[in-house]
């Protein structure tokens, strides 16, 4: 039998509340119709530790974790992740599609823990073999808007059994603006890997651009 043809990487990246999820889902449904075999997953969690590190990072009875303890976790998260899912799903042809990666340890514990973006490009080269998403979908939307959302979420979801995970949802607006001025910054750099995407239009037009990107820059049509 040949080989198999590597999958494809798409990762999805914005600040709290944008809609990633409910778009990396639609686009998840889309590919799927078209018979391309894929995995989803995220960050923090995908993996069994990646769960339980989870759990420790986002719930807001955390407190006074360090920042560069909480890079530290982040990164553990990932190697993991990497290592256990989304190197094994791609050598065996699927796609992966993942909510948050690299980036977002950039934007906010580059960002908005101001650690700066080297130390977090440093890591990834040590720790996570480089892996570069052949596609990233940021989502931009403007601050108040995404703030707002993601706490009325977070009102709506919470559940004793499940536990809060507003750790950084109850962050500071200027925090917020930290991390998206480095998700900006990002995008400035590597144009050829990011696509901006606005956040604001209504759910399906923002897919609809989505799966264009995604034909145009994987698929070839
Ligand atoms: P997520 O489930 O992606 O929430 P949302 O849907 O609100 O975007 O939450 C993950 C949180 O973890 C989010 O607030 C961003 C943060 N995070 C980091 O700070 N650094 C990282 O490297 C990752 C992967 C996530």
């Amino acid at each position: 039998m040949a080989s198999r043809q590597r999958g494809k990487f798409i990762t999805f990246e914005g600040g709290d509340g944008v809609g990633k999820t409910t778009q990396m889902e639609k686009l998840a449904a889309h590919l799927r119709k078209r018979g391309i075999d894929l995995i989803t997953t995220r960050e923090p969690g995908g993996t069994a530790l990646g769960d339980k590190l989870r759990a420790v990072l986002l719930n807001s009875r955390t407190t006074g974790l360090s920042p560069l303890a909480e890079l530290g976790m982040m990164f553990a998260d990932r190697a993991q992740h990497i290592d256990e899912m989304i190197l094994p799903a791609l050598a065996r042809g699927q796609w992966v599609l993942c909510d948050r990666f690299t980036d977002s340890s950039e934007a906010y514990q580059g960002g908005g823990r101001e650690l700066g973006p080297e130390i977090v490009q440093q890591l990834h080269r040590y720790l996570c073999r480089n892996l570069k998403p052949d596609l990233t979908v940021l989502m931009l939307s403007d601050l108040a808007a995404s703030i707002k959302r993601a706490q009325r979420r977070n009102i709506k979801e919470s559940k004793p059994s499940r536990g809060d995970e507003n750790r950084f949802e109850q962050e500071t607006r200027a925090f917020h603006k930290r991390v998206l001025d480095a998700y900006k910054a990002i995008a400035e750099r590597e144009p050829e890997r990011v696509v901006r995407i606005n956040a604001r239009m209504e759910k399906e037009k923002v897919h609809r651009k989505i799966v264009a990107c995604v034909e145009e820059r994987l698929l070839g049509e």
